[in-house]
C-alpha cells in the first residue's frame, strides 16, 4: 500500500500517517520529521535547511527528493509507505512521479485532509512546536500552503487518485473515514 497525505499545516497528516501506517502495516515517512532530525543532529543538510524550516519556507526540491529516495525505496520493498509532507508542489509531484513510476513505487492513492483555517491555527498554537508554531510563522506556513501546495490538490484530482476527507472530525473518526474510503476504492479497482 502506497499512500500520500496532503493537507495544510496542522491538518493532522502526521497524526493520521502514524495510525494508517500501523493499520496497513507499512512505514510512515515524513519529510518534515526527517528535515527536523537533520536540524537536531546538525548534519550538513540540517545546517542548510534550518532557517527555512524554522521560518516555514519550503526547502529546495532537489534536497527533499534526495533525502527521501532511500527511505521510499526501502519502505516500498517492505510493503509500502504512508508519505506525509511530500510532494508539496506540483513540480515535486511531477518529478517524483517520473522517478517513482520507473521504479514501480509510485503512490496508489492521495488523501486530502480538509480543515478550516481557524481550527488549523488553534491546533498549531496549542501544539507549540518551537519557532514553527508561533503566530507569525503559522500564518506564513498557511500562506505558503495556499500558494504552493493547494494546486497539488487539483493536480491529483485530475489524475483521479484523490480522496477528500473531513479532517476536522475527532482523530479516530478521520482514521475510520480514510480506511473505509481506501477499502472501498481498492474493492472497486479489483472488481
Ligand atoms: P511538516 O512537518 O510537513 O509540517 P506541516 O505540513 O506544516 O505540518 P505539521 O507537521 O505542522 O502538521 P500535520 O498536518 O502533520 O498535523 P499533526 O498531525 O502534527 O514540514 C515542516 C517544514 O519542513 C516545512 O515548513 C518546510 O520548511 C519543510 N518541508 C517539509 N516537507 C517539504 C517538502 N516536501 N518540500 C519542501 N520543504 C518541505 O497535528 C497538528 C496538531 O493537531 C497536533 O497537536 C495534533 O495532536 C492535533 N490534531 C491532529 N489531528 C487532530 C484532530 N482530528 N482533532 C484535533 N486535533 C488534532
Amino acid at each position: 500500500m502506497r499512500i500520500l497525505l496532503i493537507g495544510a499545516p496542522g491538518s493532522g497528516k502526521g497524526t493520521q500517517a502514524d495510525r494508517l501506517a500501523e493499520h496497513f502495516g507499512v512505514k510512515h515517512i515524513s519529510s518534515g520529521d526527517l528535515l527536523r532530525q537533520h536540524v537536531r543532529e546538525g548534519t550538513s543538510l540540517g545546517t542548510l535547511v534550518k532557517t527555512l524550516v524554522e521560518n516555514g519556507d519550503l526547502v529546495p526540491d532537489g534536497v527533499v527528493m534526495d533525502m527521501l529516495r532511500k527511505p521510499v525505496l526501502a519502505a516500498s520493498a517492505e510493503g509500502g509507505y504512508i508519505l506525509d509532507g511530500f510532494p508539496r508542489t506540483v513540480d515535486q509531484a511531477k518529478a517524483a512521479y517520473a522517478v517513482a513510476t520507473e521504479l514501480g513505487v509510485a503512490i496508489q492513492v492521495a488523501i486530502h485532509l480538509d480543515v478550516d483555517n481557524d481550527e488549523l491555527v488553534r491546533r498549531l498554537l496549542a501544539r507549540g512546536r518551537g519557532a514553527e508554531d508561533t503566530q507569525d510563522v503559522i500564518e506564513h506556513r498557511l500562506a505558503v500552503y495556499a500558494e504552493k501546495t493547494v494546486p497539488l490538490v487539483d493536480y491529483y484530482s485530475e489524475r483521479e487518485w484523490l480522496l477528500h476527507v473531513d479532517g476536522s472530525q475527532p482523530v479516530e473518526g478521520v482514521t475510520t473515514s480514510i480506511v473505509s474510503r481506501i477499502t472501498e476504492r481498492l474493492a472497486r479497482s479489483q472488481s
